[in-house]
C-alpha cells in the first residue's frame, strides 16, 4: 500500500524524464565547492569535485586524507546507494525551500507517506514556538527523510534513523537537501525499533529535545518495539511529535496503549489525509 496523500506542491516525473534543475541546496549553479546534481537514478551517485566533498561512495574529502573529514561527514561513510531498481523524484516546499525527494514504490520506506508532509506543515509553521533552532532532534522510521530535512532546514540538529536497507536512499535525500545549506549536516544511522538500544543509543551520551515520528504506525508486527523505542529515546524534557494516519483498529490500538505511558495532546488534525498529530510526553509517576 502506497500513500496518496501528497503535498500541494508536488509534482510528479516519470522514472525515464529527467527532472528539472532545482533551486535545492545542492544545485551545482549555486553551490561554491558543490556536489553535482545528483543523479535521476543512484547508479551515478555523488561524484565530488573538489577538496572537501563527497566522493561516489559517500565519504568526504580528497583520496587518502578522510581523517580530515568533518565528524558528521564521517558517520555517513559507511552507507552506500540504496539499489532500488526505478526512482521517481518528488518536489516539496517546505520552509521556504524546494526539497526533491528521490523515491522508489519498492520499499515503505522509500516513499513519503502523509504523515510526513502533516509533520512538516506543523513544524515549519510552529518553528519559533519549537524552538527548533540547534534543537536535538531524532527521527524515527525516517523513510526518503522529509521530515528530517525539514527540521534540519529549520535550524535543528538532526539524526535520521531507519533500517539498514533504505538508509542509502535516506542519506542521498538528506545530503542533496541539506549539504551546504543548513546549520547543522544531519546524521544518518540506523535504528531497528527495540534492537540495540542501550548499545547504539546509550541514554548518557544520546538526548534528544524532540523524538519525531509519521506514519510508523500501520500494519506490521513491531509495534510494541515501536512503542519501546519511543519510550527509550524520551528523557524528562524530551517531547515526541508523532503524526500518523489512521486507517485500521490496530492504529487506534496502539494509540491507547501510547496514552498509557505518555502524556498526550493532539495537537493537529489533517481530516482530507486522515492524518492526526499528537505531542507526547513520558509520564514520571
Ligand atoms: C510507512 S513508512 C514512513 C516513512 C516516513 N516516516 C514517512 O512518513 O514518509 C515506515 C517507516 O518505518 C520504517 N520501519 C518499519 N519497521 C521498522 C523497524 N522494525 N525498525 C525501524 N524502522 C522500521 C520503515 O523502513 C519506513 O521507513
Amino acid at each position: 500500500m502506497i500513500p496518496t496523500a501528497r503535498s500541494p506542491f508536488v509534482k510528479q516525473f516519470s522514472p525515464l524524464q529527467p527532472a528539472p534543475i532545482m533551486d535545492v541546496c545542492l544545485s551545482s549553479e549555486q553551490q561554491p565547492g558543490h556536489l553535482n546534481e545528483g543523479p535521476s537514478t543512484p547508479d551515478g551517485w555523488l561524484e565530488a569535485k573538489e577538496e572537501g566533498v563527497l566522493h561516489e561512495d559517500g565519504t568526504g574529502g580528497p583520496p587518502g586524507e578522510s581523517n580530515k573529514i568533518e565528524p558528521s561527514l564521517q558517520s555517513l561513510q559507511k552507507f552506500v546507494p540504496t539499489d532500488y531498481a526505478s526512482y521517481t523524484q518528488e518536489h516539496y516546499l517546505f520552509a521556504g525551500k524546494k526539497i526533491v525527494i528521490q523515491e522508489s514504490i519498492e520499499s515503505y520506506g522509500a516513499v513519503v507517506w502523509p504523515g510526513a508532509t502533516a509533520l512538516c506543515q506543523y513544524l515549519e509553521e510552529h518553528t519559533e514556538e519549537l524552538n527548533l533552532q540547534d534543537a536535538k532532534i531524532l527521527e524515527i522510521g525516517a523513510g526518503p527523510g522529509l521530515v528530517s530535512i525539514v527540521a534540519s532546514i529549520l535550524g535543528a540538529q538532526v539524526t535520521a534513523t531507519d533500517l539498514p536497507d533504505v538508509l542509502g536512499n535516506l542519506q542521498y535525500n538528506l545530503l542533496k537537501n541539506t549539504l551546504k545549506c543548513t546549520a547543522h549536516l544531519p546524521e544518518v544511522k540506523e535504528l531497528v525499533w527495540g534492537e540495540g538500544l542501550e548499545q547504539n543509543f546509550p541514554k548518557s551520551s544520546f538526548y534528544y529535545d524532540y523524538v519525531l515520528a509519521s506514519d510508523v504506525v500501520y500494519h506490521h508486527y513491531f509495534l510494541d518495539k515501536l512503542l519501546t523505542t519511543m519510550v527509550y529515546l524520551c528523557q524528562p524534557g524530551t517531547v515526541l511529535l508523532w503524526a500518523n494516519k489512521f486507517r485500521f483498529s490496530t492504529d487506534y490500538e496502539f494509540l491507547d496503549k501510547f496514552k498509557q505511558v505518555f502524556d498526550t495532546t493532539l495537537l493537529a488534525e489533517f481530516p482530507e489525509a486522515s492524518v492526526k498529530l499528537f505531542k507526547g510526553t513520558l509520564r514520571w509517576d
